[in-house]
């Protein structure tokens, strides 16, 4: 059976670094504050009008592909990992497929929030153990400095996120001595409100009441979206972040020891755990739950606050850049986010 490989990885930050001082020009926080509660010093703010989630996928993924000795025109097959994708629809598969001038190939969006990398993994994992692709192209890209809430308002959620992206480019390996050796994912759909941006949507109830009979045509014809939503800052997301805690260090731990189990492993194994980056409070109560040193845990967090679908691919890739991680490690990626969905892959390097 054949086994799928890393065979390239690469990142793309934006210049523009925003510390958390940097913030109080747009609302009243502190340093200590940011630090204290999340681990995060400061993060990546894309350029406005210049770069989007597309545009720095496809210089993570320019690196991967160069790194895995391949070509842009030899990749079948692209998964696309975004919550904040430059278009309703279509997805960022087919503009990244487009800016590189890619074939005719598929292109694939994954909407799984902060577990949307791994879970693509795990989609294009399926696609090469089967024999259908060689070459797959999976990204984790996010702009979200464009859709918060940069207000005093909406502080306790967009002080906690950045902007970038990763990539890594898989290939089939007979090899069994390298490459994922396991893929987990899960769901819990009876939480999804505690961690969404509801609008634009098709739910219908962003007016606040259910009493649709008092509605006129007028805003029952804008309900998608309308002056009311913006006015009442209903275009931003929403997070219960007691309630993202106490679930996250519960299935961190229990989706991480699943890969361990499936596999004969034990955490004394583990080269180097890659925590999707969360909240720097949340990886060290996995971590600790899980016994693991400080050394098989990287975290980057502190200089990139937490970029969702980008944060495990970025956190690999600077763990391989900085040789934190090298031929024959046994490598966990684990991930949970929004939906809930929490998922795990386990790999030899
Ligand atoms: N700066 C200063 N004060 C703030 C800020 C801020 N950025 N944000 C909130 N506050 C204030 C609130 O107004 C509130 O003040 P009050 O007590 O006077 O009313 C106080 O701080 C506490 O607010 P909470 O929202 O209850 O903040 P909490 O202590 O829960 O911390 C946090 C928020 C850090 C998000 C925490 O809930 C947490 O760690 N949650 C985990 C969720 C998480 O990390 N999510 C990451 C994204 S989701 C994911 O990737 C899985």
């Amino acid at each position: 059976m054949l086994r799928s490989k890393i065979a390239g990885i690469g990142m793309y930050v934006p210049e523009h670094v925003v510390t958390n001082n940097d913030l109080l020009k747009y609302m009243e926080t502190s340093d200590e504050w940011i630090q204290e509660r999340t681990g995060i010093k400061e993060r990546r703010y894309a350029h406005r009008t210049e770069e989007t989630t597309t545009t720095m996928g496809v210089e993570a993924a320019k690196i991967a592909i160069q790194r895995a000795n391949t070509t842009a025109d030899e990749i079948d097959f692209i998964v696309f990992a975004t919550l904040s994708p430059d278009y309703y629809f279509p997805g960022c598969g087919v503009l990244l497929q487009r800016a590189l001038h890619m074939k005719e190939i598929g292109a694939l969006d994954v909407r799984n929030q902060c577990s949307g990398f791994v879970y693509a993994l795990s989609v294009a994992d399926q696609f090469i153990k089967t024999g259908m692709y060689k070459n797959i192209l999976v990204v984790g890209a996010e702009k979200h400095s464009f859709g918060l809430d940069l207000t005093t308002r909406g502080r306790n959620v967009s002080v906690i996120f950045g902007d970038g992206a990763g990539a890594v480019v898989l290939q089939p390996t007979e090899n069994i001595e390298q490459g994922i050796l396991s893929t987990h994912l899960h769901s819990d759909g009876n939480s999804a409100e505690i961690l969404a941006m509801y609008n634009p949507g098709t739910h219908a109830n962003h007016w606040g009441d259910k009493n649709y009979a008092s509605f006129d045509d007028a805003e029952i014809a804008n309900m998608f979206m309308s002056k009311k939503m913006i006015d009442n800052a209903e275009l931003f997301p929403f997070m219960d972040g007691p309630s993202v805690f106490k679930k996250a260090i519960v299935k961190f731990p229990e989706v991480i020891m699943e890969a361990l189990n499936k596999n004969g492993y034990q955490t004394t194994d583990i080269t180097t755990l890659i925590p999707h980056q969360a909240n720097l409070r949340i990886a060290q109560f996995v971590q600790q739950k899980l016994g693991l040193r400080d050394d098989q845990v990287y975290n980057n967090i502190q200089h990139y606050g937490n970029t969702t679908a980008a944060s495990v691919p970025i956190a690999l890739c600077e763990a391989w850049e900085k040789g934190k991680i090298k031929k024959g490690d046994l490598v966990c990626l684990a991930a949970f986010g929004s939906g809930f969905t929490w998922a795990s892959a386990l790999l030899k390097w």
